[in-house]
């Protein structure tokens, strides 16, 4: 039997899963960990938090009795992406990560564009302007304000990658990850020692980059001993979440296209080829198939809005579920069902940390509008989950915008779970909507990368040809989606109308 184990570094968590050669789960373990924001607008994490709960969830997944180290052929490795891990010369880590949702680095972002010589100059060399989330601000952002930690850094890691410099002792990423990092040539998959020249920023201080399915390293004593897995053992590059999330749902042709709500919204659509936007709308990337490219949009709280609505307004519904032993999401969306399409005139508007795509706006806002008396919870509920797939649906729009035919909407994540959200989805991209058998995301799409870099399949596509397949499917209802299409217009105009608003109200959050 060749079995092959996925890891998946989340923001909330990481899950360790085991697959055979067919596809099957044979084990999965997930630990959970917390997110710090020690400022409005920042979120890091500590690296060794990643590492442990690698640890732990290894551990169960062998201790499962299901998988013995020794049926191990590989491994493969994902997460969230464009964090920054600081390693010094000894390789220890120097401060926490600074992830994704960080939005500290607007100005480092102004300053990474004058200095490529222009945002279409960038994007020339880097496929994608400069994101506040992205990696090489944030080096930029540390070497500004924090000179003392930046003069003892010696190796810049994302957030995976930490695990497997831990796990092998090797220094290394892949194209898919580091097409996230703005310092990627994402058309010559290799780094960019163009704009590293023109950012100042020492090459060496980036690891050797892989192809998604190609053993990077594997794994040493040191990492054996803290995991139980056996030394020696293959571990493939793998991929960052939403590349890997993508291959766990088999987008790997042009025209099928994933829309995963997690805690950010992400589309997602496999490209033969790199293509070209001078204005940067989506993000591009190397896809984790060799050879091939991905464009996609990033809605940063979608599933994140409903989170924080559970959390700081669904109180009575955790301790309800609690005592039932329900899903408190499944109860709150069942208030929402008795909300119709458009909740009566109520819209929300998703951007609680920000916006990635299409606005690229760290001072957005969350925002209801269109309050009246007769709204209660239940239209509160149902316009979250409208104003959360109204932004998935702007990625949507640029992707045909683009000229990428959209052909199948493959839904995933907590947003795909719930039926009634599933509805709404269908209805809000005017598309059916399909559900494969895979529901593991990023650590069911590594496990197949180190299934084809072990040699169980010859090619990423064969692998996910063989395991996954659609297995429940949503008709859009055309008397709903008319509504839905002009109610989107109005969605679209509210951001336009706010946009002031919002850095006037940033502005006077930093002064009080
Ligand atoms: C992708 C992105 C997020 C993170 C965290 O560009 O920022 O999806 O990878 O999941």
């Amino acid at each position: 039997m060749s079995v092959t184990l996925g890891i998946d570094i989340g923001t909330s968590g990481t899950k360790t899963l085991a697959i055979d050669e067919r596809g099957t789960i044979l084990a999965s373990a997930t630990a959970e960990y917390p997110c710090d924001h020690p400022r409005p607008g920042w979120s890091e994490q500590h690296p060794d938090l990643w590492w442990d709960a690698a640890v732990e969830t290894i551990g169960r997944v062998l201790a499962s009795g299901k998988v013995r180290p020794e049926d191990v052929a590989g491994i493969g490795l994902s997460g969230q992406m464009h964090g920054s891990v600081f390693l010094d010369e000894a390789g220890a880590v120097i401060r926490p990560a600074l992830l994704w949702n960080d939005q500290r680095t607007a100005e480092e972002c102004r300053e990474i564009e004058d200095k490529a010589g222009g945002r279409e100059a960038l994007i020339r060399m880097v496929a994608n302007p400069a994101l506040t989330g992205f990696t090489a601000p944030k080096l930029l952002w540390v070497r500004r304000h924090e000179p003392h930690h930046w003069e003892r850094v010696r190796q810049v890691l994302l957030p995976k990658d930490y695990v497997r410099y831990r796990l092998t002792g090797t220094y290394a990423t892949e194209v898919s990850d580091a097409s996230g990092t703005l310092m990627l040539d994402v058309a010559n998959r290799r780094w960019s020692r163009e704009l590293l020249e023109k950012l100042r920023i020492d090459p060496a201080l980036l690891p050797p980059c892989y192809e998604s399915p190609e053993v990077s390293g594997r794994v040493s004593d040191l990492g054996a001993k803290a995991t139980g897995l056996r030394p020696g053992t293959p571990v493939v590059g793998g991929g960052g979440d939403q590349p890997a999330g993508a291959i766990g749902n088999g987008i790997v042709r042009q025209g099928v296209v994933s829309a995963t709500m997690g805690t950010s919204g992400v589309v997602f659509a496999h490209a033969d080829q790199l293509g070209f936007d001078p204005l940067g709308r989506l993000q591009r990337g190397c896809h984790a198939v060799p050879g091939a490219w991905h464009v996609m949009g990033v809605v940063l709280a979608a599933g994140g809005s409903f989170q924080w609505f559970r959390n700081e307004l669904g109180k009575a519904e955790i301790a309800l579920a609690r005592q039932r032993g329900e899903d408190p999401y499944f109860l709150l969306t069942a208030e929402a069902a008795l909300a119709g399409p458009g909740a009566e005139g109520l819209f929300f508007l998703p951007y609680l940390t920000g916006e990635r795509t299409p606005h690229f706006d760290p001072d957005a806002k969350g925002a209801w509008i269109g309050l009246t008396v007769r709204h209660g919870r239940p239209h509160l509920i149902r316009s979250l989950l409208e104003g959360a797939t109204f932004a998935m649906r702007d990625s949507l729009e640029l992707i045909r915008e683009m000229g990428v035919a959209i052909e199948q909407v493959r839904v995933s994540g907590g947003g795909a779970r719930n039926p009634l959200w599933r509805q709404i989805q269908a209805d809000i991209y005017g598309s059916d909507v399909h559900m494969t058998n895979s529901t593991e995301g990023p650590a069911f799409g590594v496990a197949l990368l180190a299934q084809v870099g072990t040699g169980g399949f010859s090619s990423v596509p064969e692998a996910c040809d063989a395991t996954i397949r659609v297995v429940d499917s949503t008709p859009l209802d055309p008397k709903v989606k008319p509504f839905y299409d002009r109610a989107y217009a109005v969605y679209r105009q509210l951001y336009l109308d706010l946009r002031k608003s919002f850095r006037t109200i940033g502005a006077l959050v930093h002064e009080g």
